[in-house]
């Protein structure tokens, strides 16, 4: 079946500290948005690509107008919508946009612009192997605890506490693209749409509300690369990839 990339772009980027929306951050010579629509082109594993962008970036439109020509030389269907308050409004307006005939749909972070072919084919593979669901992810290399709030005996300062040590052998960090079977992701949509506000801001990937429906979500390979920019730091680390020496 033929597969449509969703690229999500419409985060206002205020922990890198821009004051743009970070999809227009440079990163190199172009606009991290630029990289992460390059990427998918790249892996040739998408029909159509959707970029759901911040409401009225005329900025971005432009960008977006630019990137359609690639797309469309490539043979690939571009989409722009615009985005929501929450990353998984912004993946829901693009999800109404996906063309007739697409079967299968990635859901991509525009702020993870390096990811390498290698992670869409290992996502695209799953898929056509039989995957509902499938995610890329990475083992984790530090200890990872749970906690709530505390207080100090002494002081009652405010600080947390531990509560849980999950063995780190099972642990995976997980990245994007994720991989659904189109039917699945949007039943999966159907039921958070119910949500409340709150509720949405906790939804931080897809496949936990396919996870919601019982659904098998598989795992496969991520990459180093595939970093998602949040701090000035992972820019830095970007820049650095991006130059050679990491790549
Ligand atoms: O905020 P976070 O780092 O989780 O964002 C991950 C991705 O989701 C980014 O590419 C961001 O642009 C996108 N996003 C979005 N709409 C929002 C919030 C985030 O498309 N309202």
């Amino acid at each position: 079946g033929s597969c449509a990339v969703v690229i999500v772009a419409a985060g206002s980027g205020q922990r890198l500290g821009y004051g743009v929306p970070k999809a227009r951050v440079p990163l190199g010579a172009d606009p991290m948005l630029v990289h992460a629509v390059r990427g998918v082109l790249k892996a040739k594993v998408a029909a159509q690509i959707c970029v759901a962008i911040p409401a009225q970036d005329a900025q971005l439109v432009d960008i977006c107008q630019q990137l359609s020509n690639e797309a469309q030389a490539a043979g690939v269907l571009f989409s722009v919508v615009d985005g929501g308050a929450q990353r998984s409004e912004s993946v829901y307006a693009a999800l109404a946009h996906i063309a007739t005939g697409i079967t299968t749909v990635m859901i991509h972070d525009a702020a993870r612009p390096l990811t390498p072919s290698g992670v869409f084919n290992r996502v695209a593979a799953a898929l056509r192997d039989g995957a509902k669901a499938v995610i890329p992810a990475l083992a984790v290399v530090d200890t990872i605890k749970t906690v709530i709030p505390a207080t100090l005996p002494a002081t009652g300062a405010g600080v947390e506490q531990v509560v849980g040590t999950p063995a780190r052998s099972q642990l995976r960090a997980v990245q994007t693209p994720q991989g659904f079977e189109l039917e699945t992701l949007r039943r999966a949509y159907a039921h958070a749409l119910t949500l409340d506000d709150q509720t949405a801001a906790q939804i931080t990937d897809d496949a936990m509300l396919v996870e919601a429906l019982g659904e098998q979500v598989f795992v496969v390979q991520g990459s180093t690369h595939s970093l998602k920019i949040t701090s000035p730091t992972d820019l830095l680390l970007a820049e650095a990839m991006l130059e050679g020496p990491l790549r």
